[in-house]
């Protein structure tokens, strides 16, 4: 099966609206998780936060899926956080990805988790499940982020340890960061928890929420509508739990043409 071409091979046989772009670096982390870059068109502009169509050239036809760029707005490459799904019809074939092949990418950028969708606040919790981290890491490498918010809060929950590194190395970079490291040293707090095995935070998101657990742990009060902003991204199960939440404490979901408190993201490939 033709799936992984090169560039070149796949610039004459490009579908029309999509750009044929270069893989540089491939970092797998779990056997369900791995990171890629690629290079990134002059033309293409995006806001942080936002997603993409990616894909492969798989049998002679496209096939996409939705991705969000987990590179910040200013950066020269594009970055993605992907899962393996091992029948997955693209992903089965993405993770076998290697620096030189072709990714196909859709022009046009879009999403609703982006700092212009929310009010101005003080605090700023970003909620992650497993790939849901992507828009965060994209937007914890934006100073626009910084400007907005006097502490931004990265929540990632994993089943495993091992799959909270992605994360652990984003932030550790952020905070290292010419460009932004001092806002991030300042402003921006990681907060991590394991569902399926032994760690000191233990349970999902959602659980500690409620109990109050990431409060206490965050040395915070509980969630106010007058300071806090939630953004939350992860699968359809831990949007519509976490959302609920959210609004239990009194926060409003916005979206781009009506700004507001909350807002929630799809961030799920197969
Ligand atoms: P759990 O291990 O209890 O299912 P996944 O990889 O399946 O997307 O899961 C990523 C993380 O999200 C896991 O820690 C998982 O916990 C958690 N999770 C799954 N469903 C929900 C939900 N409805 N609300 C909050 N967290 C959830």
């Amino acid at each position: 099966m033709n799936v992984l071409a090169k560039p070149a091979d796949l610039e004459a046989a490009a579908p029309a609206g999509a750009f044929v772009e270069e893989v540089t670096s491939v970092q797998h982390y779990t056997d369900r998780l791995f990171k890629f870059r690629m290079t990134r068109p002059a033309s293409f502009r995006f806001r942080s936060g936002e997603f993409v169509m990616i894909g492969l050239m798989i049998d002679g036809k496209p096939l996409y899926r939705a991705y969000s760029i987990a590179s910040p707005s200013w950066d020269e490459e594009l970055e993605f956080f992907s899962i393996k799904v091992p029948d997955g019809p693209l992903t089965s074939h993405l993770q076998g990805i290697k620096p030189g092949d072709a990714v196909l990418m859709k022009k046009k950028p879009t999403g609703t988790l982006v700092n212009d969708a929310l009010i101005p606040g003080k605090r700023v919790y970003m909620f992650s499940t497993g790939t849901g981290i992507a828009p965060f890491a994209s937007l914890i490498r934006d100073p626009d982020t910084y400007e907005k918010f006097d502490q931004v809060i990265l929540t990632h929950t994993c089943r495993e340890v091992a799959e909270l590194k992605y994360g652990e190395e984003l932030v550790e970079q952020t905070k290292n960061d010419p460009l932004i490291g001092e806002l991030a040293a300042e402003k921006l707090v990681h907060f991590t928890s394991v569902t399926r095995e032994d760690f000191p935070r233990k349970g999902r998101i959602t659980d500690l929420i409620e109990s109050g657990a990431l409060f206490e742990h965050l040395g915070v009060p509980p969630l106010d509508p007058a300071i806090d902003r939630g953004m939350i991204c992860g699968s359809m199960d831990m949007l519509r739990d976490t959302k609920a939440l959210l609004e239990k404490a009194g926060l409003k979901e916005g979206a781009n043409n009506k700004p507001a408190e909350f807002v929630v993201e799809r961030a799920f490939v197969g």
